[in-house]
């Protein structure tokens, strides 16, 4: 059991302090005329500005004090005012020296990859692979410690109304100080937290704001970024407001419709009790308003109460995967008859139900789960993914048939299930720390509450191969105390936990759904023994795979794209799809994992590797040969994929292995146009033949009923002559945010892929963008990801665009030397701003 020694430690780990809850509610900015009523107009009592632009940041050290601003040369960790906790933290302090940056940041990202002073050649792993060789740790502290440093004005008309910031995530164990005062600590790098300023601001001046950042330590044995990596937003309200990550839409779907039960915490921070009205109004999809109610009750000073309310929708459109209805409820807050607080929180109508004997269902409908897991970490930018990103991201899973995510391991950006709700992909939802100590519950409790909206989200995951607690009456007893918090805050949704082993045992029975990690073939017998309880593959497969990669090479740490390497815990994607394929009992499964990420570099565990393989994309998000084996068989379209390129000099008259991924009838395959034979496609596998190689073509023919349907080629190439350069989207959004995918591909004379080449690629940018990030999807390349250049790997590699506010066309060239250069544009369109702090 590998993943003992591995990961044991870190796994069973439950350290880290919680601290306040932070709302993930999309907010409106001026409150709309409240529904049923023509008085207070009152404009935006609510201001949600976006904190991320034009922040200064430096590197501190994390032993010396003297190279860390002074933090901790006085011993004051907890001064309560004064600058006294670092140099840093003075409003005086002069940081014309650091570095601008915006966030999202990862500053791991931009560090180099650094192999172990010590490593033991002879060892099968090094443990400095798990983090991807990035210099962090007790070894590195002059990269591990992170100082942001900001300010901003705050108008004297503040004063009265409630102001706190809000961090969607920063890795890890933060210290927020505004004027000198500490406003925050967190240690988790996964949750969201916030920081009420309220009583420390400076009203009618200037406010300095700085975040000492540690991540000495990590959470994780993947990569996991080190930086203020998600958003941060600067709240305003009035002093009666509705409680972050406190307002509820419920649904029960029956014959006579949805019987949503809407529910809002308001609390009075006022020194006067106050007559709320709760005025809550239903957004259909399609904008127009379908219901009102209201609810009203007094609230004392100081106090929080709950406004809860019943409506029945007669026809609701229900929230599906093949169209993802969502609706919006704006929540109107009045105190004394004065509108105070508008929310907007997005929801869904569906219904979802685990069965044991026959799986998954959505709205009634059996759906099995073809589903991939995933790290958060993206080519080019590290953790610190541009929201489009995860869009992106979620789309290319998509395009492959699959339609579920399972956030490992750690509750993701809210982005990502925003894009989930919005595209249509179901996700399990799983907490970084399995503990039911205060840091643990705490953890829980706030990716529940922010998340509990998402139609998307089907499942509470409350751990991963917890080694010390999967299989013991300790375990049993802090899941059943985590399942009551879950049960608390969502009664609607049950819970997994991934298990590796001792199915049966220990939080096995607690589990509303027990998870399989890998060992799919056991999932039969836990099934007969225990019938009364569903199953689910949480993790599955999976196989590793080098993009555009025949042959081994592990010098190189390279491994083949046929379907066919596995570490010793897994399998191959036909081994665990078979199973899970036929048995209708099984709710489906995740494929360990959709992208490979940095970090546990898998099958190589030691330097050169610095990326997993196990990804069915790679990390830039280009297709592996696998891709198109889960395209096959989950989703309706015709798919002919033939592996391997036909590039093999030297190799004449040898025979190459050829496989073709399809899920047609019957697929015969031409060398040079002469027949090497016809296969009938058993399903969920492929069809493979032995070729002896002669450079020309290889082509793939697809029958359905005996009439050709789809086929596929591959071509011997000339050498590299040019460069075709590509976009996902021709136009983006001038708000500073947005960013175009951008994919280089070496191609010959003809315009045919070299599938060799490693040409570098050098991108020059005119009109207002600039390139965020490259990559090429090699899990060896040592190349930085902050570059505006990059080697092309197996013919291809990717930069990141990101657009300025200014609107205009953005121009990009690629060029290398010896190839004919390409250029594109990408326009960048006016685009309404999201609010920010200027
Ligand atoms: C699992 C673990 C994952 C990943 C995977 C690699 O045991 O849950 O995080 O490490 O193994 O195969």
């Amino acid at each position: 059991m590998m993943n003992f020694t591995r990961r044991g430690l870190l796994q069973s780990t439950a350290a880290i302090s919680a601290a306040g809850s932070l709302n993930r509610i999309v907010t409106a900015q001026a409150a709309a005329e409240p529904p049923g009523t023509s008085e207070h107009a009152a404009p935006g009592p609510r201001e949600t500005l976006l904190l991320d632009f034009g922040w200064r940041f430096h590197l501190g050290h994390a032993q010396d004090p003297a190279r860390d601003f002074g933090f901790g040369l006085s011993q004051k960790t907890y001064a309560k005012s004064g600058a006294g906790v670092s140099d840093a933290a003075a409003p005086t302090f002069d940081d014309s020296g650091w570095a601008k940056i915006d966030l999202p940041h990862d500053w791991a990202v931009a560090l180099p990859f650094v192999p172990s002073a010590n490593a033991d050649p002879k060892a099968e792993e090094d443990p400095r692979a798990e983090h991807g060789f990035k210099p962090l740790g007790r070894e590195y502290p002059e990269t591990s410690i992170g100082w942001y440093r900001r300010s901003f004005a705050v108008p004297a008309s503040d004063l009265g109304r409630r102001l706190s910031l809000a961090f969607d995530g920063v890795f890890r164990d933060c210290m927020v100080v505004l004027n000198g005062h500490i406003v925050a600590t967190q240690s988790s790098g996964y949750v969201p937290f916030d920081a009420d300023i309220t009583d420390f601001v400076n009203y009618g001046g200037t406010n300095t704001l700085v975040v000492r950042v540690d991540a000495t330590l990590g959470e994780g044995w993947y990569y996991e970024g080190a930086g203020i990596y998600r958003h941060v937003w600067l709240v305003k309200t009035d002093a009666v407001h509705a409680v972050r990550d406190g307002t509820v839409v419920r649904s029960a779907v029956n014959a006579g419709g949805a019987q949503l039960s809407l529910s809002s915490e308001v609390v009075n921070r006022s020194d006067t009790p106050k007559t709320c009205q709760m005025r809550f109004a239903i957004e259909a999809p399609n904008g127009s308003q379908v219901r009102t109610a209201s609810v009203t009750a007094i609230v004392a000073p100081g106090q929080t109460k709950m406004f809860e309310k019943q409506l029945t929708l007669a026809a609701p459109q229900l929230w599906s995967l093949e169209s993802p209805a969502l609706y919006a409820l704006a929540a109107d807050v009045l105190a004394d008859g004065r509108v105070t607080d508008r929310i907007t929180t997005t929801f869904g109508i569906r219904t979802i139900r685990f069965d044991p004997a026959l799986g998954f269902f959505l709205n009634g409908k059996p759906v099995k789960l073809k589903g991939t897991c995933n790290h958060q970490d993206h080519v080019g930018v590290g953790s610190a993914l541009p929201d489009r990103i995860h869009a992106f991201r979620i789309e290319k899973l998509k395009e492959m048939g699959s339609n579920a995510y399972r956030t490992a391991h750690n509750p993701p950006a809210p982005e990502l299930l925003d894009a989930c709700d919005r595209l249509g992909m179901l996700v399990i939802d799983e907490t970084r720390t399995m503990s039911s100590d205060a840091e643990g519950i705490g953890q829980l409790t706030r990716m529940i509450r922010r998340d509990r909206n998402h139609p998307s989200v089907i499942l509470w995951s409350i751990g991963n191969e917890e080694q010390a607690q999967q299989g013991t009456e300790l375990g049993a007893r802090i899941a059943r105390s985590m399942k009551q918090v879950c049960t608390a805050l969502d009664p609607t949704r049950p819970i997994t936990a991934a298990m590796d082993h001792e199915w049966g045992k220990g939080i096995s029975p607690v589990l509303d759904v027990v998870g399989f990690n890998y060992r799919t073939d056991q999932i039969e017998p836990f099934h007969r023994q225990f019938p009364q309880q569903a199953t689910i593959g949480t993790e599955t497969g999976s196989t590793v795979s080098t993009r555009g990669c025949y042959v081994r090479d592990d010098a190189k740490g390279y491994v083949v794209a046929y379907d066919t390497e596995f570490p010793s815990w897994a399998s191959t994607a036909e081994a665990w799809w078979s199973i899970v394929a036929d048995r209708p009992y099984i709710a489906g499964g995740f494929v360990w994992t959709g992208f490979d990420y940095r970090g546990e570099p898998t099958p190589f565990n030691k330097w050169p590797s610095v990326s997993s393989q196990f990804g069915i994309m790679d990390t830039c998000g280009f297709p592996k040969d696998n891709y198109y084996y889960y395209q096959a068989w989950w989703q309706d379209r015709p798919v002919v994929h033939l592996l391997p390129h036909w590039n093999w000099p030297g190799r004449e008259g040898q025979a190459i292995k050829v496989w073709c991924h399809s899920n047609l009838d019957s697929v015969e395959l031409f060398l040079n146009g002469q027949s090497q034979g016809v296969r009938k496609v058993v399903a969920n596998t492929h069809v493979e033949w032995e070729v002896p190689y002669r450079a020309g073509a290889i082509e793939a023919k697809g029958y359905r009923n005996g009439a050709l349907v789809a086929s596929d080629r591959r071509e011997t190439t000339g050498p590299a002559a040019s460069i075709r350069l590509s976009a996902d989207r021709q136009t983006i959004d001038a708000n500073g945010e947005d960013v175009a995918m951008l994919m280089v591909e070496i191609v010959d004379a003809q315009g045919r892929v070299v599938p060799d080449a490693a040409d570098s690629i050098v991108f020059r940018i005119t009109g207002p963008g600039v390139v965020i990030g490259v990559g090429n999807g090699d899990p060896s390349s040592h190349e930085p990801d902050k570059a505006s250049q990059r080697r092309a790997f197996n013919g291809l590699c990717a930069a990141i665009v990101q657009a300025s506010r200014q609107p205009g066309p953005i121009r990009i060239e690629a060029t290398a030397p010896g190839l004919a250069s390409a250029a594109i544009v990408v326009a960048a369109q006016p685009a309404a701003q999201r609010p920010y702090v200027a």
